[in-house]
């Protein structure tokens, strides 16, 4: 381990001064002697870029050189390590991380996109060049998941992790639940005061919180990181009809990312599901995040906390500017980069549980006959059904729980019910989760 000395500074450029730029630089300059008693050497932000100069963004930039081009920036400041927060999974943030480790900086970053996408073609070349490639931020905000995985369950072979990774999806779902509104006014509300995105596609769709999945995946499993092969659905679809049932039959709704080894690869799985009132991470609300892993001698830790916003995430950044400081290295994956496997994506039509089923249908004799045969033509079973009003001729709700079932065969026989004509819309199915 290379120790530290107190008279040589870490020096750091950062790229990017939007919300989490300017909560680091706060807090390089807040903390300073706390960072500097914990990393036994100062940490000095040395150089910055971004758009615009001459924004205010509350906080001072002198004393640091200004650079207009990130990439420049990466290569000629003088610095030992650069911090990524310009977002996007290519273009200049990409180019910016390669061109720091090509001139053997440092690089920390909260870019998911970028990690879920090349995360381990970068690790290769950090590993290679003897630097640090450091994403504390880039899971869960303030949440150390990453460094809890690589180091403070290295004991443990992980099995399955899943978790709560997008506070604007939670903060949807919960709002549905505790107001009964529709998603689209929550959406729009959110939208207006300022919690989600304009352009919510990456949060609402749940590509999110797959970057982050993969990213963790890679982390407890010790495999290159492998965005193509997680399973992605949003919540986009999930209505109060479903939210209510889901209350009355004891679950809340919740967005989950889940990676699992099976016999035949990694399972990653993004969809909504619904989760037993009793586990804690039903609990989770509004914007928090939630990770859970499953050790076998640990057994199973939970962490929770902010996901997201200028504080939680410049923690994050702090934490690996800290660890940097000290010359702590690990393997950027828990496990050198080139020793990541390369697991298949093991097939989520061979994955079993339980299903919640709703379907629309007209209230007359019958239906119900239909939709029991077509279930059982795919030999699919049900555990327990609900139709609870009656309107002769109307569309009514009626909603059934199945028992384990391979997803092949639910799907089939969702499609043999969806084809039926007193089916009124598409069957919606969400998932039930056993912790
Ligand atoms: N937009 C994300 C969220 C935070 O809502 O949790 C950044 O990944």
């Amino acid at each position: 381990m290379k120790t530290a000395s107190k008279d040589q500074p870490l020096k750091i450029a950062v790229a990017g001064l939007g919300t989490v730029g300017a909560g680091l630089l706060r807090l390089a300059e807040k903390h300073a002697s706390l960072l500097e008693d914990r990393s036994g050497r100062p940490i000095l932000v040395t150089a910055v870029s971004a758009r615009d100069r001459n924004k205010n963004r509350g906080v001072s930039l002198d004393g640091m050189a200004w650079f207009d081009d990130p990439v420049a920036m990466a290569a000629r400041a003088d610095a030992d390590v650069v911090v990524e927060l310009i977002g996007g999974s290519d273009g200049i943030a990409r180019q910016f991380c390669e061109t720091a480790l090509g001139n053997a900086k440092h690089v920390v970053t909260a870019n998911k996109a970028l990690l879920a996408h090349h995360g381990t073609e970068l690790a290769l070349v950090a590993e290679e060049a003897g630097v640090t490639l450091a994403f504390e931020a880039a899971v869960a905000g303030g949440i150390p998941i990453i460094k809890s995985l690589r180091e403070g369950l290295a004991g443990n072979p992980i099995r399955r992790i899943y978790g709560i990774l997008n506070g604007t999806c939670n903060y949807i779902l919960t709002a549905m639940h505790k107001y009964s509104h529709e998603f689209n006014d929550v959406l729009k509300e959110a939208q207006k005061q300022g919690y989600a995105e304009a352009d919510p596609g990456f949060d609402v769709d749940g590509i999110d919180t797959a970057h982050k999945l993969a990213i963790l995946a890679s982390m407890a499993f010790g495999a290159r990181v492998n965005f193509d092969g997680v399973y992605v659905e949003g919540i986009r679809h999930v209505s109060l009809t479903d939210i209510r049932f889901a209350r009355e039959l004891g679950y809340r709704i919740k967005l989950l990312g889940t990676a699992l080894l099976t016999n035949e690869g990694v399972e990653q799985r993004v969809h909504p599901c619904m989760v037993p009132l009793d586990s804690p991470i039903a609990h989770v609300e509004g914007v928090f995040n939630a990770v859970v892993a499953d050790g076998d001698f640990s057994g199973t830790i939970i962490h929770e906390g902010c996901g997201a916003g200028a504080g939680p995430t410049a923690s994050a950044v702090a934490a690996d500017l800290v660890d940097i400081a000290r010359g702590h290295s690990t393997p950027t994956f828990s496990i050198p980069a080139k020793e990541l496997k390369s697991l298949p994506a093991s097939p989520l039509e061979h994955r079993t549980g339980p299903y919640y089923i709703r379907l629309m249908v007209v209230d007359r004799p019958g239906v119900f006959a239909d939709v029991a045969a077509a279930l059982g033509r795919h030999d699919v079973s049900m555990e327990s059904v609900i139709q609870r009003a009656r309107a002769p001729g109307e569309q009514v709700p009626v909603v059934m729980i199945i028992h384990d079932t391979r997803e092949d065969r639910m799907a089939a026989a969702l499609a043999d019910i969806g084809g039926l004509e007193a089916v009124v819309e598409p069957p919606r199915m969400i998932r039930i989760e056993s912790f």
